[in-house]
């Protein structure tokens, strides 16, 4: 009896050269980005002193193809291509009729999606002469992936690591000094804006939006440096395409094509990464898929915030952008998915979003920790918490195919590895996890908060 195949891998001759730029075929152009101060459109200008220029002109670009610069690949290539596999256990788990499919991103070095980006960031502020990278990091994911490319091509990093994963992870710390990162956790006394923030609240969590606004104020004050960032804008997204892109190839090795695309979302890149090329297809004419967006009850922006534009940090800092917010003041329960802790959205997914493109579903934190258990079990991966909202989603898919008796192909982002996550899984384990709901009020402060920026 033949045996059933479960990875599908690509040679690394197939990696791709080039990101899809989604710009290329959207069909309403995306709201442009605001300067903070002046509320008229950024041009290169506003953002030269934040991003190496050859990333700004990623942003502005209508190509539909952007070539990956040699060097990123032969970096690329330590973990790329990434194996697709096939749930096999999964399903049977499930006695589901659905096929289901994941792309495994958790075999990179540090862990997740987050050196796609970390890697092309580094490589083109090193070429443009820049010695330090200031970033923040939630779940810590992003900043051990900044460190790991900044070691890669001889760069400085500066994390401010959001401080209740701070408390919650000091493996990731370790990791990242490992790579020879310097880690400060956020709110932190080494810049003004931490400070501020300390004043009010000495005990303050915090948040991505502030630690967001500690890393600008770090790349501004500092000669040599710039900031880098690990979601949410359009260039990171771009990086992220390899995802997709690679999962197309990969579904025809395995002779089939996904009727659902899932992704979990907390600025929305390994979502969009995953997504974007398949979307790129209907776009172009081709045929739709179902895709949809996880994201956590506890910060559901998609699902409950509102789409209009907002300040992307707390400090109002970052530049002002047209996404699904719950307020940039919004400061999220420390919940275990810290890098869904985020009160806004990418404006490309947002966008798409508004245009009923895709849709979005928020999932409880213990749900979520249930389906990646049960995941660790039948496949033996253990998922970030992150990705365990799209494995929520995933099941949940799996089991109304079941009971309807249709036979959808599911493919999902399985966008990371949860090996520094064992608190939580303890947590869940011993029935200690709490689930969060965002109250209705919050949702009408958050709106207040946004008085008098524009729509
Ligand atoms: C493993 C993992 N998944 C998902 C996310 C959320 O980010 P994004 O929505 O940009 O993929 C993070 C962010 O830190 C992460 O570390």
């Amino acid at each position: 009896m033949a045996v059933k195949q479960t990875k599908f891998i690509l040679p690394e001759d197939r990696m791709p050269r080039a990101w899809y730029n989604i710009a290329a075929d959207l069909p309403v152009s995306p709201a442009p980005p605001l300067n903070p101060g002046t509320g008229q459109p950024i041009g290169p200008d506003d953002l030269a002193p934040l991003f190496p220029m050859e990333l700004i002109k990623q942003v502005v670009s209508k190509d539909r193809e952007i070539e990956i610069p040699e060097p990123v690949l032969e970096a690329y290539a330590l973990y790329r291509p990434s194996p697709l596999y096939r749930a096999h256990r999964l399903e049977r788990s499930l006695d589901t009729p659905a096929h289901i499919y994941y792309k495994y991103e958790g075999g990179s070095p540090s862990g997740s999606h987050k050196p796609n980006t970390a890697i092309p960031q580094a490589f083109y502020s090193r070429e443009e002469g820049v010695t330090r990278l200031s970033t923040e990091t939630g779940a810590g994911q992003w900043g051990s992936a900044l460190a790991f490319a900044g070691a890669l091509f001889g760069l400085e990093v500066k994390v401010y690591m959001v401080r209740a994963s701070y408390d919650q992870k000091p493996y990731r710390r370790i990791l990242m000094e490992t790579y020879g990162a310097q880690v400060t956790p956020s709110p932190s006394s080494e810049t003004e804006y931490g400070r501020r923030v300390l004043a009010t609240d000495p005990d303050h969590t915090g948040s991505l939006g502030v630690a967001i606004s500690e890393g600008i104020e770090d790349a501004v004050t500092h000669p040599g440096t710039k900031y880098s960032l690990g979601s949410v804008f359009d260039f990171v997204l771009l990086h992220q395409t390899v995802i997709g892109q690679e999962t197309i190839l990969q579904m025809e090795l395995a002779g089939e094509e996904p009727d659902i695309i899932v992704g979990c979302a907390g600025g929305g890149s390994n979502f969009a990464g995953l997504s974007f090329p398949w979307l790129g297809r209907t776009l172009r004419g081709g045929r739709s898929y179902q895709v949809i967006a996880a994201e956590p009850e506890a910060a559901p922006s998609l699902t409950r915030g509102v789409y209009r534009y907002d300040f992307g940090d707390t400090a109002r800092m970052a530049p002002l952008i047209k996404m699904h917010t719950l307020g940039h003041d919004f400061i999220p329960e420390p919940i275990h998915a810290g890098g869904l802790r985020y009160h806004g959205m990418a404006p490309l997914v947002s966008l798409l979003k508004e245009q009923g493109v895709i849709e979005a579903r928020a999932v409880h934190q213990r749900k979520s920790f249930e389906a990646g258990t049960r995941f660790a079990r039948t496949e033996g991966i253990l998922p970030a918490p992150e990705p365990t909202h799209a494995l929520a989603v995933v099941i949940d898919e799996a089991l109304r195919a079941k009971a309807e008796g249709t036979r959808p192909v599911i493919l999902f982002n399985l966008c990371g590895h949860g090996h520094f996550d064992l608190t939580a899984y303890e947590r869940y384990l011993t029935g200690a996890l709490e689930d969060f709901e965002y109250p209705a009020e919050r949702v009408e402060a958050a709106l207040a908060d946004l008085a008098g920026l524009p729509v």
